[in-house]
């Protein structure tokens, strides 16, 4: 499933990196007296796992092997930073890729991704683990062909990080995971610092990709088979506020509900949705397409963070609790089939148990549909990790288990409502626990298991939900 977007002076480069790291191959298959094996290993979010589709295709391409588990010629360590766990992880398992390299002397082991972007981090990582053969940034992801050459030509301790995003990140032959579906980046970094938040130091400012490219590129997926594409952005609601110079639109005017426009035009694409959402910049136009379109997901995704006015201003996130309210209702009133999910977070410095409260009141007057709760993490270079007012830990314990528990007591009404209705469902694949259940998605993104034959999957069917369950469904086609 390749998917070579389109024929530039770019590709033409890309393409002869990769024949020689196909050279490179053959000749470390002989060393190892196999077809080397490769495993991405992708920690964070759509983001990092759209940039590994991009890394396994440029090893697929170059006629490496993949494999199911770690203990492989090469392994890539894709790695996310936005709370201290899931640094914790990459350290953690980094003493297991070691105990495989003693036994394969030959294996490669790269890192790379947003924990990479810390210059603390990489340089630690340089120092105290000298088993990692590669390390190299976000925006560096275009040149692993190049890097990976370097590696396998034996040079030691290669380690390329830039700290913007110069060049793009387009052109890399993708390995997609499903047929049928697929992330299409439409903007890259973020310019929000909210004040709690890495992301803008590691994926650098915002930028928006060339509608013409995004077009072409989503036309060339349903040409091969798409039907269902998620637009991927961290705040997709300011795409086009931005463009790079020399875009076929600089000086134009193109924003988000413009692009969602042009995207719904194209024939045999069935399925559109979008994340994340920023509710600051969620516009009245875009709640009337989505309610106009009968492509577009009945599903927004959109982070609340606090319920408290104070915190949110303290997060710079440029919304109060009330315009959030009165915006989740406005949604709820105009598209009243939608699924609202949300993501918050407990224990942000200074928190008070009243602001506390005002995000419990905020959960039920929303009443979301599901919901990601985060402890807040303390992220170095941030200005929320300056403030000497952080919370202690048994009280934000507390908090934490209170909101998870009302959050998933809602969720569960919620998902009850569509019970022993008949709906269209996007089989997925095969259910990972149960052999003879498949797995698929509502518009509104809730996950539904229901019985039927492997050549469904990829393919849209009227589902009887029969009984919900917490967040999602057991269902019969009819
Ligand atoms: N761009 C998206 C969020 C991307 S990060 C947005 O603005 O909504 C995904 C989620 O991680 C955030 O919504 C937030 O809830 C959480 N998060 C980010 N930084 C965090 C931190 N320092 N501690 C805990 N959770 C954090
Ligand atoms: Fe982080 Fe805020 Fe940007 Fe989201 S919008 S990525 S939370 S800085
Ligand atoms: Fe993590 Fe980077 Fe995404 S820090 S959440 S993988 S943008």
């Amino acid at each position: 499933m390749k998917n070579i977007i389109q024929l530039t002076e770019k590709n033409i480069e890309i393409d002869s990196e990769i024949e020689t790291l196909r050279d490179d191959a053959l000749a470390f298959g002989s060393v190892l007296g196999h077809t080397p094996t490769f495993h991405v290993t992708t920690f964070g979010c759509q983001m990092n796992a759209r940039d590994s589709e991009k890394l396994r295709g440029t090893l697929i391409s170059a006629g490496f092997m993949e494999s199911d588990d770690e203990d492989a010629d090469v392994v890539i360590y894709n790695t996310c930073t936005v709370r201290e766990n899931a640094n914790l992880k990459v350290y953690g398992r980094l003493g297991v890729l070691n105990g495989y390299k003693k036994k394969n002397p030959n294996m490669k082991i790269c890192l790379c991704g947003c924990m990479m972007q810390e210059s603390d981090e990489a340089e630690k990582i340089r120092k105290s683990y000298p088993f990692v053969d590669l390390i190299f940034g976000t925006h560096n992801v275009n040149n692993f062909p190049v890097l990976m050459h370097r590696i396998l030509s034996g040079e030691k301790h290669v380690k390329e990080i830039l700290e913007e995003n110069k060049a793009s990140n387009e052109g890399l032959p993708v390995e997609r995971k499903y047929s049928f579906k697929e992330g299409i980046n439409i903007m890259y970094g973020c310019d929000n610092f909210c004040s709690y938040c890495i992301v803008p130091y590691v994926r650098g400012r915002e930028i928006s990709r060339d509608p013409k490219d995004i077009l072409r590129e989503i036309e060339t997926l349903v040409n091969d088979g798409v039907i269902e594409i998620m637009l991927l952005g961290q705040n997709v609601n300011s795409y086009g506020k931005k463009f790079p110079e020399g875009s076929s639109v600089s000086g134009g005017e193109m924003n988000f509900v413009d692009l969602l426009r042009e995207i719904e035009k194209i024939d045999g694409l069935k399925r559109i949705r979008f994340m994340t959402s920023h509710p600051k910049d969620l516009s009245d136009e875009l709640i009337d397409e989505i309610a106009a379109s009968n492509k577009i997901c009945h599903h927004i995704h959109l982070p609340l963070q606090s319920g408290s006015t104070k915190v949110l201003k303290e997060m710079n996130r440029h919304y109060t609790k009330e315009s959030y309210l009165a915006l989740a209702s406005k949604i709820r009133e105009r598209i009243p089939d939608i699924s609202l999910t949300t993501d918050i977070m407990v224990g942000f410095p200074g928190e008070t148990e009243d602001d506390f409260l005002d995000t419990m009141d905020v959960v039920e007057k929303v009443r979301f549909d599901s919901a990601f709760t985060f402890i807040y993490s303390m992220r170095t270079g941030t200005p929320a990790a300056k403030r000497d007012d952080q919370i202690p830990e048994e009280v934000v314990k507390d908090r934490f288990s209170r909101l998870l528990k009302k959050v998933q007591d809602i969720g569960t009404e919620q998902t009850k409502k569509l019970e022993c209705k008949v709906m269209p469902v996007l089989v997925e694949e095969k259910n990972e626990r149960e052999e003879n259940l498949l797995t698929g998605r509502l518009s509104n993104n809730a996950v539904v298991h229901l019985h039927g034959s492997e050549d469904l999957i990829g393919k849209i069917v009227p589902v009887h939900l029969d009984k919900a369950m917490n967040f999602y469904y057991f269902g019969e086609i009819v």
